[in-house]
């Protein structure tokens, strides 16, 4: 079977997309599916958090610019789990005016048909709607939105899936597009509220388990490790487990 691309986006920074990159990609390899995870933002914060890899070694930057073959530039982080780093070059990327539609379907080929036996191939995408974003929207057939549970989220939500259907419209296809509340505070009325507006305009599109605050999150890439790795009792190594079955079985609110 084909492996599942997901470009995991959102053009607003800080709202959980590398945390979840990592966390439900490990979650995913520990359930014994074989996972790839790209990291498609400049800033390579995918690298950090897996730990132990170097940053500066060819990844992506070298796949699209130039070609090279995928495969080439694997880093096993785990067991069951694969990285791609960013690379060096690939901020030159979103400053070039030619070439989007090439790169794209570059990289596209380069997943679809130069990652062998894989199930899951994350996309961590960076914080904008820039060319990057729409390479990997061109490689991908899902989408998966994490969303910070405050007001102005949803704002950048609406927007976000304006550019969503605009890809639809141009390449004639349609994502299976799902959102997880990334950074949820049980606590605040404010998270209720908003989660409560996004199932009313995206029923059904909701992942079932939304990832709570805990500083836990924040603290383990520091160490360069997974939630799962660094507290793997904890809660928010319970609500990434929990996500990756809903991610698997798409359970949702
Ligand atoms: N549920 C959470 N609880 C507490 N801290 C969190 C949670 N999710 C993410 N964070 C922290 O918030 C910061 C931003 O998260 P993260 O890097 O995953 O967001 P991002 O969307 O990838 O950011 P960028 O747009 O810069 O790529 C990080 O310090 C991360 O550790
Ligand atoms: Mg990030």
């Amino acid at each position: 079977m084909a492996a599942r691309v997901v470009a995991i986006i959102n053009q607003k920074g800080g709202v959980g997309k590398t945390t979840t990159s990592t966390n439900l990609a490990h979650a995913l390899a520990n359930s014994h599916k074989k996972v790839t995870v790209i990291d498609l933002d400049p800033q390579g914060h995918l690298a950090v958090s897996f730990g132990t890899v170097n940053p500066n070694i060819p990844g992506i930057d070298d796949v699209m610019l130039d070609k090279k073959d995928i495969a080439k530039n694997l880093v096993q982080v785990r067991k069951n789990l694969q990285l791609i780093v960013a690379g060096t070059r690939l901020k030159e990327i979103e400053q070039l005016s030619e070439g989007g539609a090439d790169r794209g379907r570059l990289l596209r080929k380069a997943l679809h048909e130069n990652l062998k036996g894989q199930d899951l191939i994350f996309i961590d995408c960076p914080p904008s709607s820039g060319l990057l974003v729409a390479n990997a929207l061109f490689a991908a057939d899902e989408v998966l939105i994490p969303m910070a549970g405050d007001f102005l989220a949803l704002q950048g939500l609406s927007h976000m899936m304006g550019t969503i259907k605009r890809f639809e419209n141009v390449l004639k296809k349609k994502y299976k597009l799902f959102i997880v509340m990334s950074r949820y505070a049980s606590t605040r009325k404010m998270s209720k509220n908003v989660l409560n507006k996004v199932l009313q305009y995206f029923p059904n599109q909701v992942l079932s388990t939304a990832i709570r605050e805990s500083a836990l999150l924040a603290e383990c890439p520091s160490y360069g490790q997974t939630i799962l790795d660094y507290r793997p009792g904890s809660r928010p190594a319970r609500d990434f487990r929990s996500l990756s079955v809903d991610f698997l079985e798409g359970r949702v609110m």
